[in-house]
């Protein structure tokens, strides 16, 4: 049996780019005593992975990719061709960690990803299977903890707006909806107009903005006049430092991620005192460190798949040759909601 991997060749100094991996055919042992054998159909393309294109990935994430090596540890579905563990028959749909591959052994024993992407079985009767990458995975774990961490689902009284940053994106729209799904007013940002037309007219959030267009503190000035009690982070940097001067006292905000800083671009905030003065609760977290709430947020949130309630969108990108070109695009703002590989 051979498996196609992509293997990061160089690592980027700067904007990720395709000649930074290679495509490359490998021998794949038969399945042990108690593995299977995946063929993978679908595999995950994150700001995360940008993280571990380094020499050290940053301490307590994900492990750096090796050079030349299988890409582990990335969200992935596939369907069971050849079975030698008890309770994954053949022909069932799963998740696993071991993506960027055509084909993968797996061990159901293993803890993956924090316990995040453990070989599991999927229930793909009603929804495709990768609906388990995006709302249904860890980007539905990731947007309904963070907003569980700053205490903003089924938001309490005193909680009225909140700002999602990169809001059209994999997280980002899940936040938003779930967040007015819980009765909050959501202010939304994004880096083109088609994204912020998709923003106000389809999720239906209260007010949207391209972050490209005018100096964020004026922008929020008009989409929030009355302050910002919640801010939800994805971006960093200058976005974060927006925030900042525009949260209201005793405001909350989630640290999900800083895509701004992924490739080199210096850190800000450099008004971090407002965090103090105005007695801001920054909270940082991982989806993969919520595990416990993975059932819990698979049920609601298939809840409100079925109803129509929750909306979602793919950028989808054909065959592992394009996995590469698929990141670099992602990193540059070129996707919408959640980008995937079909393998
Ligand atoms: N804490 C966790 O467990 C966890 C888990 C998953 C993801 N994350 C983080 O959540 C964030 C979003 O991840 P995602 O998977 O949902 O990705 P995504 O939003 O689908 O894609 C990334 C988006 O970030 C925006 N972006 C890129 N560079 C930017 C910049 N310099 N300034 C402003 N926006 C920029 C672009 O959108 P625009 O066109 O709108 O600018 C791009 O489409 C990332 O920071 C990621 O690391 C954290």
């Amino acid at each position: 049996m051979k498996s196609t991997q992509v293997h990061v060749v160089t690592l980027p100094d700067g904007e990720v780019r395709p000649e930074h991996f290679e495509l490359v055919n490998v021998d794949l042992p038969d399945p042990g005593a108690g593995q299977v054998l995946v063929r993978n159909t679908w595999t995950s393309v994150d700001p995360g992975m940008r993280l571990r294109l380094r020499a050290d990935a940053p301490e307590g994430y994900f492990p750096a990719f090796p050079l030349s090596e299988p890409m582990d540890g990335i969200f992935t579905v596939g369907v069971v061709e050849e079975s030698r563990a008890e309770g994954f028959p053949v022909g069932a749909t799963v998740w696993h960690s071991y993506g960027w591959r055509s084909h993968a052994i797996v061990d159901p024993d293993e803890v993956a990803m924090n316990g995040v992407a453990d070989l599991r079985v999927l229930d793909v009767e009603q929804l495709s299977p990768q609906t388990y990458l995006g709302p249904l995975g860890a980007m539905g774990l990731t947007a309904y903890a963070g907003l569980r961490v700053i205490d903003a689902l089924d938001a309490r009284a005193d909680t009225r707006t909140i700002w999602v940053s990169a809001a059209a994106g994999a997280v980002g729209s899940l936040v938003c909806q779930i967040a007015k799904l819980s009765g909050l007013r959501v202010v939304a940002s994004a880096g083109t107009a088609e994204k912020v037309a998709w923003l106000r007219d389809e999720i239906g959030v209260d007010a949207a903005f391209n972050w490209r267009d005018r100096p964020l503190v004026e922008s929020l000035r008009d989409a929030a006049p009355e302050g910002l009690d919640l801010y939800f982070d994805n971006v960093g940097g200058s976005h974060l430092e927006a925030a900042l001067a525009a949260m209201n006292n005793w405001g909350r905000i989630a640290l999900c991620g800083s895509i701004s800083e992924y490739e080199g671009a210096p850190a800000s905030p450099d008004n971090l005192f407002l965090a103090t003065s105005k007695n801001l609760t920054l909270r940082g977290f991982r989806g993969s460190a919520h595990a416990q709430l993975l059932d819990e947020m698979q049920q609601r949130v298939g809840g409100w798949l079925a109803d129509g309630r929750l909306r979602y969108r793919e950028s989808v990108y054909d065959g592992l040759a394009k996995a590469p070109q698929a990141i670099a695009d992602m990193m540059a703002g070129r996707t919408a909601g959640k980008t995937l590989v079909r393998i």
